[in-house]
């Protein structure tokens, strides 16, 4: 009989978890030392080129320890906080998890956040200080913190390094003896956790999945138990570098099944499959449906694309069930989508994916924050856009979505990021020594505040030596209003934000000098105003000037003129006409450069 561990990595962004993995697999013969590229793991181009793991993944090694053949599951994690969810499932698969913390950074936010989630799910901690190859390693100082937040033995924690392969035996031999064996009852109703699922644009929805209890076997009549919909099983299998089909997964194996689903919205992470005929009496804990809390404007910059954009969603969506669109217009923009993002990173990668995968040139608009609208007649309204906001007289009140943050940093920029947070509405709840020079703070700040810039300013002020993660919190009382962008008189819908009250003299008025910088000059003046209600609070002009560009070569030869006014039309191209102003892309983000 084969034994069973089940285990995760958890570690801050580029720790190196993903090299340690590549390590564990080459060592354990899971991949020929041959075929092995850098980080086999990442599979998407994507993920590969920005070296950093979108989606989390399992795979399947075996290993053998004094005569005893073991099956070792590693689920690999995503490190960035846009995709935490998908962290917390995953860790709810596993008995184990490998903490990894790199020796030359020391203890950061995502390894609190993510340490914290799997010391909620029970796991066996395993501390590993990794990159102990480089010069810079101070094993003695993160070892000290990492003794200071498990409370484990010097000794407990592995020096490692995924370059060289320092400590890799010692990891193996490890979640062998220290992470227990999957408690699963097999002859139990079928219980499984799906904790990641991928499209296959011939097989339909991939789902990886625990057993937690019975045997899921190919041919049964399953039911997804939240989605509350059926199928019949028409491939189960093990998760190698690859998949291998299988007649049935029992009780503690990671796996993957496929119905033949053909959307990535029907599976959802976190669900419970079971069997139709003999369910089990419950779902397993702790499923949440992913909600987008942060949305922005996608709009074609050339308006006869917008059916091929609308195609290009609709594919996305099939294999990103996070991603959510509507159509929606703009006086400015014309026609395009409100899309729905898990964070700023989900909103990034989705831009460079349309453009990628499909060729499609966006604008992306300010992104903004859900909303809750209490009107006086007693309804609720959810408001994704600006425009959206109903009438001022209609509103009773406002509430905005809170995250609790995590910061960890050197304590000499313990002034800038208080000043910082303080500045975003931010109210501080706990700080926290780690070591004599590295401190916790722990702050409650309204998201909102959050997707604009604060992560690159925390990072400039703190000289890179700041780290931040977070979580939602809830919806608190707000005193927003709608800031309005007019050019000539007229208003720009894409560049309205909603805007805390004490703040939007000062941002109108830097909103308006950005934008006086971005506007190139035109042949009349152009009055850039910005204004709550009827009320106008700042204004900029923008001088006319007559641009003859043909001017300089006057009497000079054809051609060159013709480059110029080629030239000239290019950059027309990236102008968006608003009213009769051209306005340069880069400006529907202005608000995204304020200083
Ligand atoms: P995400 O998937 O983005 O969360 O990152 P990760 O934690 O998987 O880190 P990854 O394995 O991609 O490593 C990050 C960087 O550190 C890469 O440039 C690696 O080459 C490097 N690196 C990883 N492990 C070691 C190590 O032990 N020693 C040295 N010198 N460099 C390492």
């Amino acid at each position: 009989m084969k034994k069973i561990r089940n285990f995760c990595i958890i570690a801050h962004i580029d720790h190196g978890k993903s090299t340690l993995a590549d390590r564990l697999l080459e060592y354990t013969k899971t991949v020929d030392a041959r075929a092995m590229k850098a980080q086999v793991l990442d599979s998407m181009d994507l993920e590969q080129e920005r070296g950093i793991t979108i989606k989390s993944h399992a795979i399947q090694m075996m290993y053998t320890l004094n005569g005893q053949e073991y099956i070792l599951n590693l689920i690999d994690t995503p490190g960035h906080v846009d995709f935490s969810y998908e962290v917390s499932r995953s860790i709810a698969a596993c008995e184990g998890a490998l903490l990894i913390i790199d020796s030359t950074q020391g203890i950061q936010a995502q390894t609190i956040s993510n340490l914290y989630l799997a010391i909620d799910h029970d796991l066996e901690i395993i501390p590993i200080l990794n990159k102990m190859d480089l010069d810079n390693a101070m094993p003695e100082i993160v070892e000290d913190q990492i003794i200071g937040l498990i409370g484990c033995k010097r000794t407990d924690i592995i020096r490692a390094s995924g370059k060289t392969g320092l400590g890799i035996e010692e990891i193996l031999e490890r979640i062998v003896n220290d992470i227990p064996e999957p408690k699963g009852i097999e002859d139990a109703p079928l219980q499984a956790l799906i904790f990641d699922s991928v499209f296959n644009p011939f097989r339909g929805v991939i789902a990886y999945l625990k057993v937690e209890n019975g045997i899921l076997r190919k041919g049964d009549q399953v039911k997804f138990v939240n989605a509350s919909k059926e199928y019949v099983v028409d491939e189960v299998g093990a998760l190698k570098l690859g998949m291998f089909e299988r007649s049935e997964l029992k009780a503690g194996s990671v796996g993957y099944i496929i119905c033949g689903i053909k959307t990535a919205r029907e599976v959802k992470v976190g669900d419970t499959v079971t069997h139709s005929k003999a369910p089990c009496e419950k779902a397993i804990d702790g499923f949440e449906e992913v909600k987008p809390m942060v949305f922005a404007g996608v709009y074609p910059i050339d308006s006869e694309d917008y059916e091929d954009l609308r195609a290009a969603m609709e594919k996305l969506q099939l294999n990103d069930a996070s991603l959510t669109y509507e159509p929606e217009s703009s006086a400015a923009l014309g026609f395009g989508f409100r899309c729905g993002f898990l964070g700023l990173l989900h909103m990034e990668i989705v831009q460079e994916r349309l453009d990628r995968e499909y060729d499609m040139n966006v604008i992306t608009t300010v992104p903004n924050v859900l909303y809750h609208v209490h009107t006086t007649r007693g309804e609720t309204i959810n408001v994704y856009n600006p425009s959206g906001l109903p009438a001022t007289t209609t509103i009773d009140d406002i509430d905005e979505p809170f995250i609790r943050a995590n910061i960890i940093t050197a304590s000499d920029f313990i002034g800038p990021i208080m000043t910082l947070c303080l500045d975003k509405r931010g109210t501080l709840l706990k700080q926290d020594y780690l070591t004599t020079d590295r401190v916790e703070m722990v702050f409650d700040l309204p998201l909102g505040e959050i997707v604009f810039d604060f992560y690159d300013k925390l990072k400039s002020i703190s000289k890179g030596y700041a780290s931040f993660d977070y979580h939602m919190l809830d919806f608190r009382p707000a005193k927003l209003v709608r800031l309005d962008i007019l050019l000539n008189g007229e208003m720009v819908d894409a560049l309205s934000t909603l805007i805390h009250f004490n703040n939007a003299y000062s941002f109108g008025k830097r909103m308006c000098e950005k934008l006086k910088e971005l506007i190139p000059r035109q042949q009349f003046d152009i009055a850039i105003q910005a204004a709550i209600g009827a009320k106008i609070i700042s204004r900029e002009t923008v001088k006319a000037v007559r641009k003859d560009v043909t001017a300089k070569c006057y009497g000079g030869d054809i051609t060159r003129k013709r480059k110029l006014l080629e030239k000239q039309k290019k950059g027309k191209k990236r102008m968006k006409q608003v009213g009769n102003v051209e306005v340069p892309q880069n400006a529907f983000l202005a608000v995204l450069k304020l200083d």
